[in-house]
């Protein structure tokens, strides 16, 4: 099963709330937080208290993607503030395997999130460490970029790679995914949509999130 991960990045931060619980009515599978520190990344976003808010607003499981610096100080915060996936970024860390134990230690999803430039060999000696892979399709910092292309392959190839290796591992991609692109994306092996400025900023998010459903439920 596909899942749909609407980003909250672009959605109106002054009604966070109603954003959440409209992606949750809507059948979205996660919602996908992006916490940027001004260092990894050139902006800055929010912190575990917004998590915590957002954690009252929806059953939903939250994706916290950490584009931040020193991740492992702020796995236990986030933990704490009730993030069910945490990834962070393999460029941010020199001790991934430790970083994961911790994750998966208070019993969360662990993922590592790749820039477009990295290449997936990076991950090869932690595969077994990991519940998820996230594919950066944009260069982080900001919702509304264009999906670069040669994603794609690079996505086929890591889903070669985790058939080959028999892992349960699932491949979630970020950046530039519309309703345009998203079942060209499903095919080459995304297993976790995240979508920002696709769906909030339509005019009307939950049809979006509605529709990636429907073509991800269509896509073999
Ligand atoms: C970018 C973030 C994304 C962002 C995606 O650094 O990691 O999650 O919200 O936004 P769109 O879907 O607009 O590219
Ligand atoms: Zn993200």
């Amino acid at each position: 099963m596909v899942r749909i991960a609407p980003s909250i990045l672009s959605a109106d931060f002054a009604k966070l709330g109603e954003a959440v619980r409209l992606a949750e009515k809507a059948g979205a599978d996660l919602i996908h937080v992006d916490i940027m520190d001004g260092h990894f990344v050139p902006n800055l976003t929010l912190g575990p208290q917004l998590v915590a808010a957002i954690r009252r607003e929806t059953h939903l499981p939250i994706d916290v993607h950490l584009m931040v610096e020193n991740p492992r100080a702020f796995i236990p915060l986030f933990h704490a503030a009730g993030a069910d996936w945490i990834s962070l970024h393999v460029e941010a860390t020199a001790h991934l395997h430790k970083d994961l134990a911790m994750i998966r230690g208070l019993g969360r999803k662990a993922g590592v999130a790749l820039n477009p430039a990295t290449p997936i060999d990076t991950l090869k000696e932690a595969l077994g460490e990991l519940d998820f892979i996230l594919v950066m399709s944009v260069d982080p910092g900001w919702g509304g970029q264009s999906f670069i292309p040669s994603c794609l392959e690079k996505i086929r190839k890591l889903r070669d790679w985790i058939r080959a290796e028999k892992r349960d591992i699932l491949i979630e991609v970020d950046g530039g995914i519309k309703l345009d692109n998203v079942e060209d994306i499903i095919r080459a092996g995304m297993e976790v949509v995240v979508a920002g400025s696709a769906i909030f900023e339509a005019p009307d998010p939950a049809r979006v999130i509605r529709a990636m459903k429907e073509i991800a439920r269509k896509t073999p």
